[in-house]
């Protein structure tokens, strides 16, 4: 495909070169974005009177009969062509004639292919913002169905105070609320114009920015036309936000692994959500879960490929900016992807709610509701937290559990130990006597449900 810019330069570019420099296989993904982007910027140059009526009909058919081309399968992306912002100019032109060649006046690749880039990924985070609720809402079923499934909470993979499993559940739903937040902070941030800033320095046409900006559903035109063409604060924005999406679906898939196994058996995953082995008969693998871990180290890697990009650029436009779409859009697709997989992977798990509960029994996970009930008996916290060590130590001397030990043995340790200290460690008062906001109380969590609800319901 001939070059949009063959002006100054005469000679043909080296084949390699000019593969090398290509990135139509890749930016072909924002072709409806680039002719959303070209209308907006004519209707902008009709009314402006830079072009006339007719010209911008003319452009408007064509660009919309490439769409329609390109959607039907009639027309295929030549991959000679430079980018997907040339392919189209280049076909308006065969298609329209000369007035195709009008489209590009007041403006230039580097502030097109920053609008297009914005103008995409918004779609991106509305797919993603849809994805988290879906999760959340998933997590949030979940937790509602399995309100009374006590288990052991963890500190340092040790056992440590009764918790339930909504509980549980719902400390990732408030980091999926969180990421939502951080998406729509980030896309705020970046609802801004770039189009209209030029090559770097604006225009000597009369445009009206603000005119194109608002066709095109951003809030307005950026500030600043180098700025406009340079800034990809908003790539590294979305990639940190998405990465961190990552970090919350991989602890939660750790746990699925770790739960879904025979050691803890905790829950049971569908077989429509696991594999088998095909060697191992027996087998029954998480590898949805384990697929989602695995795959949060791309997108660190797209987040660290995008910083170290931009670190050294100086301002305005560099080639070595085109290098942020497969990053940005490698971090999109998957955390979408794993989104996808997971909120199912939630909604079809069982939760095995006698081996949750029996893993209670051992591991001391009421001793600090001892010691509260002790405290509460006048005993100063930490002396009681000294004796109920005292008191463990001896269970695991005995080999029994807390509520095993007579109350023969309870008064050896200390006189405030009366019958009632039975009902105090019971495990399922330990849950209920939490009453904190935010605790592990069954109120509480019927109080949390209804905090996600209305957040989703929003
Ligand atoms: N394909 C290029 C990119 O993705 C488009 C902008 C090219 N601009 C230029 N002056 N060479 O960044």
């Amino acid at each position: 495909m001939d070059k949009l810019w063959a002006g100054r330069s005469c000679g043909t570019l080296d084949e390699t070169a000019d593969g090398f420099n290509s990135s139509i296989s890749f930016d072909s993904k924002m072709y409806q974005e680039d002719i959303e982007g070209s209308i907006a910027h004519a209707e902008m140059l009709r009314k402006c009177g830079i072009i006339s009526d007719k010209d911008f009909s003319a452009i408007e058919k064509g660009l919309v009969s490439i769409r329609e081309d390109i959607e039907s399968g009639k027309l295929a992306f030549d991959l000679s062509a430079e980018d997907v912002h040339t392919f189209i100019e280049s076909v308006l032109t065969e298609r329209i004639g000369e007035t195709g060649k009008k489209l590009h006046t007041a403006r230039s690749r580097n502030d097109q292919v920053a609008t297009d880039l914005r103008l995409y990924m918004k779609k991106r985070c509305e797919e993603i913002s849809a994805g988290l609720k879906a999760l959340i809402l998933s997590l949030t079923d979940k937790a509602e169905e399995n309100q009374d499934v006590i288990m052991c909470g963890y500190t340092h993979m040790q056992r440590a105070q009764p918790i339930t499993m909504a509980q549980h559940l719902l400390a990732y739903a408030q980091m999926f609320i969180r990421d939502y937040g951080r998406i729509k902070d980030a896309v705020g941030r970046m609802n801004v114009s770039p189009l209209g800033s030029c090559a770097l320095a604006g225009t000597t046409y009369p445009t009206d920015r603000e005119y194109e900006a608002k066709l095109l559903g951003f809030d307005g035109a950026c500030e600043n036309s180098v700025d406009g063409v340079s800034d990809r604060d908003y790539c590294v924005e979305l990639l940190a936000a998405f990465s961190l999406i990552m970090t919350h679906l991989s602890r939660l898939s750790e746990e699925i692994i770790l739960w879904a196994s025979w050691e803890f058996k905790y829950i049971e995953l569908s077989d429509a959500f696991s594999t088998g082995s095909s060697i191992m008969p027996q087998k029954k693998n998480p590898d949805m879960a384990e697929l989602i871990r695995g795959k949060t180290g791309r997108v660190y890697g797209d987040l660290m490929g995008t910083l170290t990009m931009l670190k050294g650029l100086p301002l305005a436009y560099n080639k070595d900016m085109q290098e942020d779409k497969e990053s940005i859009f490698d971090g999109a697709e998957t955390v979408i992807k794993c989104l996808s997989v997971a909120a199912p992977m939630i909604d079809t798990l069982t939760v095995l709610k006698d081996n949750a509960f029996a893993a209670c029994k051992k591991g001391f996970i009421n001793a600090t509701d001892l010691a509260d009930y002790m405290a509460k008996k006048g005993v100063p916290f930490r002396t009681a937290y000294k004796i109920v060590g005292s008191i463990v130590a001896y269970a695991v001397e005995k080999g029994k559990t807390l509520d095993e030990i007579t109350l023969g043995e309870y008064k050896t340790f200390s006189e405030v130990l009366n019958s009632d200290l039975y009902t105090a460690i019971d495990l399922k008062t330990c849950v209920e006597k939490r009453i904190s906001k935010g605790s592990t109380g069954f109120v509480s969590v019927k109080e949390q449900i209804k905090k996600v609800r209305e957040f989703l319901n929003d």
